[in-house]
């Protein structure tokens, strides 16, 4: 390939009850926080309560991956490739999730609809 390992760095992470690999829609139906950095609490301005974002995030606890995966790692589904899932173990273990925004308090968003555990580091957040 191209290119050589490319560095990103936190600008935040996620908080909510959910410190081990859950379902999706069990992370989802709760309330999650996404805690900023404070100093780019600027880069906020403009976002507004009821509007969708997405969360772009790191799958810090996953390791490895195949190609071919069974969809949930439900044996019964035939296999697909990764890029056809949403699998966390991927190449380069990024997740991408749109929320609601529900409330901003400072450097804190609080946000309905994330599926990432708590404690997840946060890479990015954008209008959905
Ligand atoms: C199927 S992935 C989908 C994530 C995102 N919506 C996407 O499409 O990229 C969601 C699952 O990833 C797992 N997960 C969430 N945060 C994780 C983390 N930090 N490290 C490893 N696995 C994580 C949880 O089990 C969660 O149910």
């Amino acid at each position: 390939m191209g290119q050589g390992p490319i560095l990103y760095s936190a600008i935040g992470h996620v908080e909510n009850p959910f410190r081990d690999i859950a379902a999706p829609e069990e992370i989802r139906a709760e309330e999650s926080r996404v805690v900023l950095d404070p100093a780019l609490t600027d880069g906020l301005e403009g976002l507004e309560p009821g509007q969708r974002i997405m969360v772009i995030f790191h799958f810090d606890r996953s390791h490895g991956y195949e190609l071919r995966q069974h969809p949930r790692g439900d044996r019964t589904q035939p296999r697909r490739g990764v890029f056809a899932l949403r699998s966390p173990r991927r190449p380069n273990p990024i997740g991408v999730t749109v929320v609601d925004l529900v409330a901003i308090e400072g450097n804190v968003l609080r946000v309905r609809g994330l599926d990432a555990l708590d404690g997840t580091p946060v890479l990015d957040i954008k209008p959905a």
